[in-house]
């Protein structure tokens, strides 16, 4: 058989690790011919790809990015583009694509299938906020970096007795938010999913420095909103994909806790930091997983599905399941944070 495989979307630890997988299971086992387009579907629509055998993928599984480069182009972003990325898989002889990606690759993903491409889709996003699969690689790393950030910025917060308003990563939910904000002891957590309201959390702030602690550390999704009208805020805009630009949540709530509170409050902002690097074991491990199912799949010729996590198995879900909704943080597990700031 002759696979394509490319990495869409923004990046995340763990997708170097699905690429080799897929070559050393296509190529190794089943004596398939893989190829890699460059940057995403860019790739496959300009036909720009490169050969991946054992010696491409030497070394790469403890490398974070992707070794293949991505990009946000979709090809619905053109008038042509389904039509283009079709013509290429045939001129090429591809048997399968296994994209690889999060919410607007699969979405991509999705329309491909259903425009008649062979296509396994694998799931990424460190945001874990794919409905269809317990986990998505690429989380376990962020949630680490955020806490290991979180951890330090305890010291010197209570150094001089500050509010740290950190905002991590997380358009539509708060998984880091949460995972990261229990893991390192936050004391208040907010995320898109609850609108927060800014009284409650000055007074839960405010008792803190009352009960005598010398700092208090707020972990913001940068997703999360204020509720409506209890707080001057600025949303932000999009970008030239849609994406959400924020106007940057730790900022504005820093500068509104040091202004009811009269206490110093500082923004810091993970961003990128928290895509970036090594992935953890977790995460290798369950890309390696993803990869080596998606070659299965191929070869069962199941396609319009992409790999999952279930509990401990790995399964195959429909592609237009996995686009349908998104996975967000249920009250409960917020509720079960919140006992323990
Ligand atoms: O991968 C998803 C995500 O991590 C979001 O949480 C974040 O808003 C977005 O990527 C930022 O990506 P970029 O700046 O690369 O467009």
């Amino acid at each position: 058989m002759r696979i394509g495989v490319l990495t869409s979307g923004g990046d995340c630890p763990g997708l170097n690790a699905v690429i080799r997988s897929v070559v050393h299971r296509a190529v190794v086992d089943h004596g398939d011919e893989v190829i890699g387009f460059r940057d995403g579907w860019k790739g496959l629509l300009e036909c720009d790809y490169l050969k991946l055998d054992l010696d491409a993928v030497g070394g790469i599984l403890a490398r974070g990015g992707t070794i293949l480069g991505s990009s946000r182009v979709q090809p619905s972003h053109l008038r042509d583009g389904v039509e283009r990325a079709k013509g290429h898989v045939e001129e090429l002889g591809l048997d399968a694509i296994i994209p690889i990606g999060g919410e607007g690759t699969l979405k991509a993903a999705r329309l491909m299938s259903d425009s008649g491409l062979p296509v396994v889709g694998v799931p990424k996003t460190i945001d874990n906020d794919i409905a269809v699969t317990d986990v998505t690689f690429g989380f376990d790393t962020a949630v680490g970096v955020a806490t290991e950030a979180l951890d330090r910025l305890k010291t010197t917060a209570e150094s001089h007795q500050r509010v740290l308003v950190v905002e991590v990563m997380g358009r539509h939910t708060g998984w880091i938010a949460l995972h990261s904000g229990m893991a390192a002891g936050a004391h208040a957590i907010v995320v898109p999913e609850r609108p927060f309201d800014i009284e409650e959390l000055t007074r839960r702030v405010g008792e803190r420095f009352e009960a005598g602690k010398r700092f208090a550390i707020v972990v913001a999704a940068e997703g999360a909103k204020p509720r409506p009208g209890t707080m001057e805020f600025d949303e932000g805009g999009k970008d030239i994909y849609g994406h959400e630009r924020f106007a940057g949540i730790a900022r504005q709530l820093s500068v509104e806790l040091e202004g009811r509170l009269g206490k110093e409050a500082r923004p810091v902002i993970l961003g990128h930091v928290q895509r970036g690097g090594t992935p953890t074991a977790y995460d290798r491990v369950l890309a390696t997983r993803f990869g080596w199912h998606a070659v299965e799949a191929v070869h069962r010729g199941e396609f319009g599905q992409m790999t999952a996590l279930r509990g401990t198995d790995i399964v195959m879900v429909p592609l237009a399941e996995a686009v349908e909704t998104l996975k967000t943080v249920p009250d409960e597990r917020y509720e079960e944070a919140e006992t323990v700031l």
